[in-house]
């Protein structure tokens, strides 16, 4: 008999997910002759039976391709789903009973599950309750996942906000303005440190460093006090003034975390009220998930791929493709859940900003 392997997608999308499925499908076809099947719109497409054979054809031409050709769903969580009630209304049900059966009538050797915290959360309580076969990869823009260097889709969207910044700069200085430029990372600030080095923004604010808003206003102040007329400020989405909170758009619930938006728009107002300068905010939002991948993450989730399908033949499930020092290599998957990784404040790439003079705001 054919072994058969499966594969999901889960949680929020981003670009590289498709070169994961594909790499998945190649490896596994070609090298083992397996059948590979993917389950669609993540753990929702276990509750409803809902699976696709993944082929040479299937996964053709999708390497450089956004999205994820499987769908996936971040409100599909077994065990708190939000199921329709013929009256339309939604109740949270554990469905995760039923989940695993199908699992079970799946007869799988192995199941890779893509995701980022949420999704390998649900990974790992599905591997308490008996189905041990599961190997991950990890994924998010965020690149917040402890136990790898680099999650899928997190340079392509660095990529998108570098560009972004470049774009602002010249707006920016035609009009002598300060332009607020709002980027995602939820809790962590990968994406606003790392794009705001790369993009030369004068002010970044991260999550891990609360920012004193008096700071920001000097800094504006001498750098137009010293002759430049315009100034970009990067702003994480999950960025903090000193004794505030997120700005949250969404509050979570037991289906969905809360959604994070208005760091901008708040500081923004901040500035307008405190100074003379013209100021204008642009949220980058869903553009930083879309469209096709970097050359970067195609490797990498090419890498992370064939290494899932090397896991799942050797045994060593419960683990995660994980980037380690620039190799590829089997990380447990409890260690990626141990904690969220976040930019240390005292870090490489903190200094780095502060030693070319950008300002983070404490
Ligand atoms: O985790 C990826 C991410 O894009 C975050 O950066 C952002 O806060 C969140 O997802 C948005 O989630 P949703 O797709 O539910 O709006």
């Amino acid at each position: 008999m054919t072994s058969r392997i499966g594969i999901l997608t889960g949680g929020g999308d981003c670009p590289g997910l498709n070169a994961v499925i594909r790499a998945v499908t190649l490896h596994a076809r070609h090298t083992y002759g397996w059948e590979v099947i993917g389950i669609r719109h993540g753990f929702q497409g276990l509750y409803d039976e809902d699976v696709v054979e993944l082929t040479y054809a299937s996964t053709q031409a999708v390497l450089g391709r956004g999205g994820t050709i499987l769908g996936s769903n971040n409100r599909a969580n077994p065990f708190a789903y939000p199921l329709a009630m013929p009256d339309g209304r939604r109740e949270v049900h554990d469905v995760s009973a039923r989940c695993l059966a199908n699992l079970a009538t799946l007869g799988l050797q192995g199941l890779v599950v893509v995701g980022g915290d949420g999704t390998m959360g649900v990974a790992q309580k599905f591997i308490d309750r008996g189905a041990t076969r599961i190997v991950g990869v990890p994924k998010t823009i965020d690149n917040d996942l402890a136990a790898t260097e680099y999650t899928v889709g997190f340079q392509s969207a660095v990529e998108v906000v570098v560009e972004a910044i470049e774009r602002l700069h010249t707006t920016a200085e035609a009009h002598d303005r300060i332009i607020v430029v709002e980027v995602m990372g939820r809790y962590a600030g990968w994406i606003g440190l790392t794009a705001g080095v790369a993009g030369g923004a004068h002010i970044v604010l991260i999550p891990e460093i609360e920012y004193d808003p008096a700071r920001v206003i000097d800094a504006l102040h001498r750098r137009h006090g010293r002759g430049n007329s315009y100034s970009i400020i990067v702003v994480a989405e999950g960025a903090r003034m000193k004794g505030g909170g997120y700005s949250v758009e969404t509050a979570g619930d037991a289906t969905r975390m809360e959604r994070l938006g208005g760091a901008a728009a708040k500081l923004t107002e901040l500035i307008a009220a405190k100074t003379d300068y013209e100021v204008r905010a642009t949220v980058l939002g869903y553009i930083q998930r879309g469209a096709e991948p970097c050359a970067f993450d195609r490797e990498l989730a090419t890498r992370f791929g064939v290494k899932a399908v090397e896991m799942i033949a050797q045994g060593t499930f419960a683990h995660i493709a994980a980037m380690e020092h620039g190799h590829v290599v089997a990380k447990p998957l409890a260690a990626a859940l141990a904690r969220l990784k976040v930019c240390d404040p005292a870090g490489e790439l903190v200094r780095t900003a502060r030693a070319v003079g950008i300002e983070l705001g404490a």
